[in-house]
């Protein structure tokens, strides 16, 4: 796989290479059939932290965050997180973010984490479209207000990066930094699937990786116009793995 070359070269002066198991989307439901717990168990097995790129429930209830809170009982690493859009439908975010939290998941809204050796910042993110097309802030104070919903994620995303004091770091968001990653999608909703802000903000720090998911058409692999490589890892997208999450080593 590409991504295990980029890591080994950085990684050749900081230590051992972790392995990062990600993957986004889960949409965990009340009535649903299968459970995430076989799969927590073989990530497990296969790696030394757990990434969720958010849409970790599929409405938002708390119910269905207690039961992903219960099948993370299967999950032997540490498990970080970003919520994603669906995760506030319900209007009980903070009552999710809490089920989550007390579960022990690293949920992360503008803030680092540090494990093994290995700065991890998360934000969700927020809509707004790329490059040139970009929604610029201008006319209604509803456009407005989107606008500057999505300066505010990028901006949060910012404080975040310069509290990061390790030498290797993964951007977990939900919203896609790149257009790339979203690729395969209807070209209708591209605009709702991302914001090229934030990609603006990750190419001003050094960056080992970016995930993120959402994008549920959309393909495994990009890059930021810095470099920065860039995977989406939604649960439906098609990876190296063949399997539903993504590993990268960094
Ligand atoms: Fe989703
Ligand atoms: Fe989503």
């Amino acid at each position: 796989m590409a991504e295990r070359n980029e890591a080994a070269i950085a990684t050749t002066e900081t230590g051992r290479t972790v392995r990062i198991a990600a993957v986004g989307d889960l949409h965990v439901q009340e009535d649903a059939q299968a459970s995430c717990r076989d799969l927590f168990r073989e990530i497990s097995r296969e790696a030394d932290v757990l990434v969720l790129t958010g849409d970790l429930t599929n409405l938002g209830k708390p119910r269905e965050a207690e039961i992903l809170a219960e099948d993370l009982r299967t999950c032997t690493i540490p498990v970080v997180a970003v919520l994603g859009n669906h995760d506030y439908e319900s209007g009980a975010v903070e009552d999710v973010a809490h089920i989550l939290r007390q579960a022990g998941v690293h949920l992360l809204d503008g803030q680092t984490t540090e494990i093994k050796q290995v700065g991890f910042v998360g934000v969700k993110g927020f809509v707004g479209g790329f490059g040139s097309r970009m929604l610029g802030s201008f006319g209604e104070p509803a456009i407005k207000a989107m606008v500057a919903e999505s300066v505010s994620e990028s901006m949060r995303l910012e404080n975040a990066m310069r509290q990061v004091r390790t030498e290797r770091t993964l951007v977990v968001l939900h919203y896609a930094p790149v257009v790339e990653t979203v690729a395969g999608e209807p070209l209708e909703i591209f605009p709702f699937l991302g914001s090229s802000r934030l990609a603006e903000t990750i190419d001003r720090f050094k960056v080992s990786a970016v995930v993120h998911g959402h994008a549920h058409r959309g393909v495994y692999e990009g890059r930021t116009p810095g470099g920065a490589p860039v995977y989406n890892v939604a649960m439906h997208v098609a990876k190296p793995t063949g399997r539903p999450y993504a590993l990268l080593e960094i």
